[in-house]
């Protein structure tokens, strides 16, 4: 039964996973593509790095700003009510995120305009896609509880387009090659981040209601991303061809089940 319904729900995920990675795989060719939209995705990126929220027990104010004050304020009920090894994986991801910002944040900095000042996290901003797909996480959340929280986990990270999409750059010349770098030193954290989220889906103990409710979910949060990255990629697809992503015409992505260490 468990099996075979991740297989559905991964069935449901990887033609919307293809989706957005198409999004970066086009604008990277795109005519639209500018020193000035280069600088406008990482901006956008070290904010979702930064102040991304809605996907963890601790991030909500920011997965960096946000988890640092809550732990803080859980310091006295370490071992009293909340287990050490609790603490000490929020502060391992709590390093992952933040050296992922700063990956960001030093690239675009390299490429910015003579003159023009270094990124800093206030001057960071969302867009309203990226606000969409948050709120949808909420309200999933809100409404589903455990479950919400559930597949909101098993959507983050999208598969990890973004940055294995960035890092078939490499080799290219110019900031092709340095986009490349940047991202190869986010994807093997953020990959392995991504399949603990999907393959804890395993333990739980779900009724047919709630895979179904489930595929609901992960399929409405992964459309909604397939939006977010399009937006922060200056809008490399069109609406025609998003309208045809989501009704399956792509190939799906060939989800890595001996890497997730789910059964096939
Ligand atoms: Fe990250």
């Amino acid at each position: 039964m468990s099996a075979a319904s991740i297989r559905r729900l991964i069935g449901v995920a990887a033609p919307l996973w293809a989706g957005e990675a198409e999004v970066v795989s086009a604008y990277w060719t795109s005519p639209k593509r500018t020193r000035e939209t280069d600088l406008l995705w990482l901006r956008r990126q070290c904010f979702k790095e930064f102040w991304g929220s809605g996907v963890g027990k601790y991030d909500r104010g920011g997965v960096v700003l946000g988890q640092l004050k809550n732990l803080l304020a859980r310091g006295a009920e370490i071992d009293v009510s909340i287990d050490r090894y609790e603490i000490l994986d929020a502060i391992d991801g709590l390093r992952a995120e933040y050296s992922h910002y700063c990956a960001f944040a030093d690239l675009h900095d390299e490429l910015r305009a003579a003159g023009t000042p270094r990124l800093n996290p206030h001057v960071l901003e969302a867009w309203p896609e990226e606000d969409a797909l948050t709120a949808l996480r909420y309200r999933h959340q809100d409404e589903h509880g455990a479950l919400g929280m559930r597949a909101c986990k098993f959507t983050e990270g999208g598969y990890c387009t973004l940055f294995s999409s960035g890092m078939a750059l490499e080799g290219r010349p110019g900031v092709d090659g340095r986009i490349a770098a940047a991202c190869a030193k986010v994807y093997d954290d953020e990959f392995e981040h991504m399949l603990a989220g999907i393959a804890g889906i395993a333990e739980e103990n779900l009724g047919a209601a709630d895979w179904q409710l489930m595929e609901r979910l992960v399929a409405e949060q992964l459309k909604a991303r397939i939006r977010m990255r399009n937006a922060q990629f200056s809008l490399p697809l069109s609406d025609a061809r998003i309208a045809a992503i989501e009704r399956g015409d792509i190939r799906p992505i060939e989800f890595d089940y001996a890497r997730a260490q789910l059964a096939a």
